[in-house]
């Protein structure tokens, strides 16, 4: 009777300490998750920091919000056998990766663990185009959430690369991120393991500060709080055919395409085949996507051809005079005949993005729709893309200089994109942008 007394006494503090241990130990279900965003200026890459194994490696990873996983190579990486697992071929880990293989663990990051089978498949450097082909693996991702408290994500995917597949990478970077639709990256994996929402707000930063993005339900700081309440929103749409070798996930892009219906120049819409705008269903040409891995905005030629013609109409109109134009740029101006606004950068056309819907477009001023090349010399920020000649060309890829300083929410669950008019004209930025 005694001992029994006893041993249910003893049985009931271990519970009461297991339980309060375990209390301690598991911080409360958090609501999203915040990363820091620097650019690199010289090569305009945006990237963050992230840590990951046992030892807690930091690494400053490249931004790719249409590419498929975590891939980086690092002398400082290493990890302890019980945080370092490799993903096996036949397993559900393999089947989410979407792996398209299985290798031997020949190549390996320093280690302890190796197996014969395991899940392959290809990290693309979305700069020089390269691929390796390697193993999968996960480890521990030590992640904060946007009330500062440290989670481990015990079995993070990523692929341990050759040092080669980092040729073109911004030299204090090691590898790139990714926040594409596939099951495996960042946003998809955070949202399945803590049960929130598939969602991350983006504000890339233009120099020196810090940007910031969030994954989940997000909390802003109160400026950008006001500013996030009237965000305007259009629909993301999956492009049904890959445009590029490496997006081979069933044959879906992993890209987030908008469905613009026109571009405007101080309210003149532009003309061109308009066709250009939908995405070819059957090819997977055309339309509009955003790639964070590009530095200008890129237009089919047609396009492009229009929007000059247009802005350097505009321009002069205004009494801005056009000068030589600098590589990869087509118009280029004296700065001195450009008025430098109080908001928004130099004072120059307007361009619109126009989408569906009533009022619905991404308007660009200057900031963001013109950048310095020397002293006197501004031009107008946006590129011709070069046409793909065995395959699919995106007609308007938005790159990385033209989501500077917007708010742009990425709602994958419900695939909208909810965008902020440029943080600029409210006087804030996206250096303003972290959690509350
Ligand atoms: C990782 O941590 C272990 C244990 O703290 C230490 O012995 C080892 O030197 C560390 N390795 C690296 C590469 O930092
Ligand atoms: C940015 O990347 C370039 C190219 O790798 C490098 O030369 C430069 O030093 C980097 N800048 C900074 C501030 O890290
Ligand atoms: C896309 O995949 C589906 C299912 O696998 C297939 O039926 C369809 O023909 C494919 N479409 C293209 C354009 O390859
Ligand atoms: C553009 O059009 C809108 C409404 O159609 C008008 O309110 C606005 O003043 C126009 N802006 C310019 C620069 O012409
Ligand atoms: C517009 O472009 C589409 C696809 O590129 C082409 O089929 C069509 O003939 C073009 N229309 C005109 C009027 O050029
Ligand atoms: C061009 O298209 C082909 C065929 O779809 C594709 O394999 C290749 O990767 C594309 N090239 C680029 C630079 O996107």
């Amino acid at each position: 009777m005694a001992s029994s007394t006893l041993s249910i006494l003893i049985l009931f503090s271990l519970l009461v300490v297991c339980s309060f241990s375990n209390a301690k130990r598991s911080p409360p279900k958090p609501k999203g998750f915040i990363f820091p965003i620097k650019k690199n200026e010289t090569v305009n890459q945006y990237y963050t920091s992230i840590q990951i194994g046992s030892n807690n490696t930091k690494l400053n990873v490249v931004i790719d919000i249409s590419g498929n996983f975590l891939w980086f190579s690092s002398d400082d990486y290493f990890s302890s056998a019980s945080g370092y697992l490799p993903i096996p071929c036949d397993s559900k880990e393999c089947n989410i990766a979407n792996g398209v293989g299985c290798i031997l663990c020949e190549f390996q990051p320093p280690v302890p663990k190796c197996i014969t089978n395991m899940c392959a498949d290809y990290a693309l450097n979305p700069y020089s185009g390269t691929q390796g082909y390697n193993g999968l693996s996960t480890d521990v991702l030590h992640v904060y959430s946007t009330h500062g408290q440290r989670y481990n994500f015990k079995r993070f995917p990523f692929q341990y690369s050759d040092t080669v597949l980092r040729q073109d990478l911004a030299s204090s970077t090691q590898g790139v991120i990714s926040l594409g639709r596939t099951r495996i990256s960042l946003q998809a994996q955070l949202a399945s393991a803590f049960k929130i929402r598939e969602k991350f707000a983006l504000c890339v930063p233009s120099s020196g500060h810090e940007g910031n993005l969030i994954i989940g339900n997000v909390a802003y700081n109160k400026p950008i709080e006001e500013i996030s309440k009237s965000l305007i929103s259009t629909p993301l749409i999956r492009n049904p055919v890959s445009t590029s070798g490496n997006e081979v996930i069933g044959n879906l892009t992993l890209a987030y395409f908008i469905n613009v219906k026109s571009i405007r120049v101080n309210n003149k819409t532009l003309s061109f085949n308009n066709s250009l705008l939908s995405i070819d269903e059957s090819t997977g040409g055309g339309g509009t996507c955003l790639r964070t891995v590009r530095s200008y905005t890129s237009l089919h030629r047609s396009i492009y051809r229009a929007l000059l013609n247009e802005f350097v109409k505009a321009a002069a109109s205004q009494g801005i005079k056009r000068v030589a134009s600098v590589a990869p740029f087509g118009a280029c101006f004296d700065a001195k005949t450009i008025a430098s606004g109080k908001i928004g950068g130099p004072q120059v056309p307007i361009i619109d993005l126009v989408m569906e819907g009533k009022n619905v477009f991404w308007r660009f001023y200057g900031s963001n729709s013109m950048v310095r090349v020397s002293k006197n010399v501004i031009c107008l920020a946006f590129e011709e893309g070069s046409p793909n000649l065995t395959g699919p060309t995106t007609s308007i890829v938005v790159g990385g200089y033209q989501m500077e300083n917007y708010l742009l929410e990425f709602d994958v669950t419900s695939s909208k994109l909810r965008f902020s008019p440029s943080l600029l004209l409210s006087g804030t930025s996206c250096s303003q942008f972290g959690a509350s």
